[in-house]
This record gives C-alpha cells, sequence and structure tokens, in this order.
C-alpha cells in the first residue's frame, strides 16, 4: 500500500495506522508531502512503515531505485491520510507539483481518501466542489467525522479513527474477490504443555499447511484470524495472527475469534496436559525412579466449534493426521468429531509430510472421498480455498 501524508494536525493518526496496517502484514511505502513533514518526522514513518520515505519529486537516489511512476503503479492501494484540504484541493484541479500530486496523478491504482481539516475549510464551497470532482472520478474516501477539533472548535472535519481507516482500507483491498466480506478461523501448528518451567509436551507439526491455508483465504479476500501455535514462520499478509502456546488458550482463541463463516482446524493440538505445572523445574533425585506425569485431556476445539448451535461456523474443516487406514479413520473422525469436511493425510515417518514443504491429501466430506495427488502445501492450499470460495459463493480468481 502506498501511503501519502499531507499536512494537518492529525498527521500523527497517520502513525497508528501504520502500526495497524504492519501489524496485519500490509506492506506500506510512505510518501511525506512538505507540509506534512512539519507534523511528523520521515523518522517517525519509516521506523514504523519500516522502508525509507519518499519526499522529494526529483530525487536522484530515489529515481535510480524506483521512479515516480513506477512507484504510484506498484501499490494495490493508495491511502491519502490525512487529506488536507490542499490537497484534496490540488488533486481536483489535477496538479503534479509534488512528488504526491503527481503519483496521484500518474496512478490508475484505487485511491483511498481520509479528509481532515477545520469545519469551515470542509463546509466551503471549494472545499464541496473539490469534493464531488473527486467523487465523480471514484476516489474513495473515509470521514471526516464530527467532534471537537484541535482548533477548539466543533463540527466535522476530524480525521477518522484509525481503526475505520483500516476497515475501509481492508474492505477496498478485498472488493471483487470471492470472499469479500467472509470471515475465517484457521489454526495452525503444535501446542506446548508446560511440564514445569523449562520442559514441554509437543509435536512436530511446522504450521505450514494452516499457514499456507491462511494466506491463501486472505488473497481471496476473507478476513481471517490465524490462531498460532509455537512455530518458526511469519504472519502471512493480511492475516490476523493470534500466537498461543496450549491447547486451552488455542480454545479460548478461538471462540474470541468468532463469529466466523469458515473454520479450518490445522493445528496439530496436544490431546493431552499435565495435570499440574511446576512453577520451579524438576530436578533428577539421585536414586529415585523418573518421575511419572500425570495427564489430563485438553478441550476439543474441532468438536467444540463442530456442535450445533447460533455460533456454529457455516462450514468447519478439520484435519485428520493418521499412519494407517487413512481414509476409514479419517471418515469415522469427520463423524465423530461432527465437522463438514475433513482433511486426511499420511503423516507416516517415511513421508515427510509433517514439517515438510510437500502434502498428500484426502479430502472427506458428506459425499465421499477425492484423493488429490501429492503437491506442494500451497497447493492444497490453493485448491482448498477454491472449494470454500465455491461453497461460500463466487468463484475464485484465476
Ligand atoms: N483437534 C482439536 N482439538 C483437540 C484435538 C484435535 O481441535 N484437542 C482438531 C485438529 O486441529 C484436527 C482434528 O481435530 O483438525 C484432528 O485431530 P486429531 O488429534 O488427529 O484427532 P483425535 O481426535 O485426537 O484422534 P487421534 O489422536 O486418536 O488420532
Amino acid at each position: 500500500m502506498l501511503l501519502i501524508v499531507s499536512g494537518g494536525i492529525a498527521a500523527y493518526k497517520s502513525l497508528e495506522l501504520i502500526r495497524l496496517l504492519r501489524a496485519r502484514d500490509i506492506a506500506v511505502d510512505c510518501v511525506l508531502t512538505r507540509s506534512g513533514a512539519q507534523f511528523v518526522t520521515p523518522l517517525s514513518l519509516q521506523a514504523l512503515s519500516g522502508t525509507p520515505v519518499h519526499g522529494e519529486l526529483f530525487s536522484l537516489t530515489e529515481e535510480s531505485e524506483m521512479g515516480h511512476i513506477a512507484l504510484s503503479r506498484s501499490a494495490d492501494l493508495i491511502v491519502v491520510c490525512p487529506a488536507s484540504a490542499d490537497l484534496l484541493a490540488r488533486m481536483a484541479a489535477g496538479l503534479a507539483d509534488d512528488l504526491a500530486t503527481t503519483l496521484l496523478l500518474a496512478t490508475d491504482t484505487a485511491v483511498l481518501v481520509a479528509p481532515a481539516m477545520n469545519v469551515r475549510m470542509w463546509e466551503h464551497p471549494a472545499t464541496r466542489a473539490n469534493l464531488a470532482v473527486l467523487r465523480a472520478r471514484g476516489i474513495h474516501m473515509v470521514g471526516p467525522e464530527e467532534g471537537a477539533m484541535a482548533c477548539n472548535e466543533f463540527g466535522r472535519g476530524r480525521l477518522a479513527e484509525p481503526a475505520a481507516i483500516l476497515e475501509a482500507i481492508l474492505s477496498m483491498l478485498a472488493s471483487g474477490r470471492p470472499l469479500a466480506g467472509r470471515r475465517a478461523l484457521v489454526t495452525a501448528g503444535p501446542t506446548h504443555e508446560p511440564i514445569d518451567a523449562v520442559r514441554y509436551l509437543a509435536n512436530r507439526s511446522s504450521g505450514k499447511q494452516g499457514y499456507a491455508i491462511a494466506s491463501c483465504l486472505a488473497e481471496q479476500g476473507a478476513d481471517v484470524t490465524l490462531v498460532s501455535g509455537p512455530v518458526a514462520l511469519d504472519a502471512p499478509a493480511g492475516v490476523r495472527r493470534i500466537m498461543v502456546e496450549t491447547a486451552v488458550d488455542m480454545q479460548l482463541a478461538c471462540e474470541a475469534a468468532l463469529p466466523a463463516d469458515v473454520a479450518v482446524l490445522a493445528a496439530a493440538v496436544g490431546d493431552w496436559r499435565t495435570r499440574e505445572v511446576l512453577s520451579g523445574k524438576l530436578k533428577k533425585q539421585a536414586g529415585s525412579p523418573p518421575p511419572e506425569l500425570a495427564l489430563v485431556a485438553n478441550p476439543d476445539i474441532l468438536a467444540g466449534l463442530s456442535a450445533p448451535g447460533p455460533r456454529r461456523p457455516r462450514l468447519v474443516i478439520g484435519f485428520a493426521a493418521e499412519t494407517d487406514d487413512i481414509v476409514a479413520r479419517a471418515t469415522a473422525k469427520r463423524l465423530r468429531k461432527g465437522c463438514d469436511w475433513i482433511v486426511g493425510n499420511d503423516v507416516s515417518a517415511g513421508t515427510g509430510i509433517m514439517g515438510g514443504d510437500e502434502n498428500r491429501i484426502h479430502l472427506i466430506d458428506e459425499a465421499g472421498v477425492e484423493d488429490w495427488p501429492r503437491m506442494t502445501k500451497h497447493e492444497v492450499a490453493r485448491r482448498l480455498v477454491e472449494r470454500i470460495a465455491r461453497l461460500l459463493g463466487g468463484e475464485t480468481r484465476p
């Protein structure tokens, strides 16, 4: 995303917006206008976005790396926040007298503006006329809101809250995609069930399959919450990731993520936890036998989510990691847990599937079993999400 920050006291809120966008792993390139730089520094924008800030139209170093035309075309969306009365006027007039206006004139990308100005400037016929011109050109707008202003006046002109701007951005990024407006919950990775202060029970799940599914769901426009056990993977772009350790924490995070249209539970949840967790480290006692661990059952998140009720997602998909009789066991597991589809796969040591980059799955639903050939986990995710999109409405983009 390209974020243009123009001049105005509300410019400081663009910093919070960048933070929210980065939390969704949305890449943000910033352009700071000369008057914007009176209110926030390039250093603040750069520290939060993690990329150098563009300021000058004719910068030799910038032009040698990425020219302003390329910059205007490289983003999926251009957001102007805050958009001052002056910048809106220059946009409406088609001026190109600095980097921001040149980019806005050179782009064929969707543009969202978040105006912020004094109430009298907002109500001035010149601003009204400029806004009408911009709206007619298909420019999207969020806010402004009514409220107390920095200049001690009250009225409309206050920048929309960063959370509302984020929502507008997410819905624009998702628009036209088949899962736009759908909420998805994905679990991935192992759980760690502590024994004492330093030890835990775990399994070999890498989280790769669940992360690939979360990523493909987001690409198709879904609003995705990924509840992840401890893994060494980066959060996929555009996905809200919640890191957890134990099965109990995973269950709580899943419940908090509801309602959802679809839930894909790919996590390898530990079936048991220790009855008690020692606060210190369990010590060896010379001459004593090794300690015995007393275990209790963990909650079954998949069975809980699949149970009928108002909060049940419309489509619940479970995974069945098996080592023998895969299809028969997975079929029985689907019925036992009450989910709609189950993805059965062979995780025997020789297959290299658990922790590897490939998977060979059997997709089982009420109608029967489909055997998919061995393919990458990303390809499995892409095809599975294609199926989900077909069921929840619309076709996936090629
Ligand atoms: N699952 C879950 N919560 C648990 C255990 C499993 O949500 N406490 C989910 C997994 O995410 C997966 C499915 O249930 O989608 C299959 O889990 P699995 O552990 O393979 O099934 P079990 O019922 O534990 O059967 P078994 O261990 O006997 O194979």
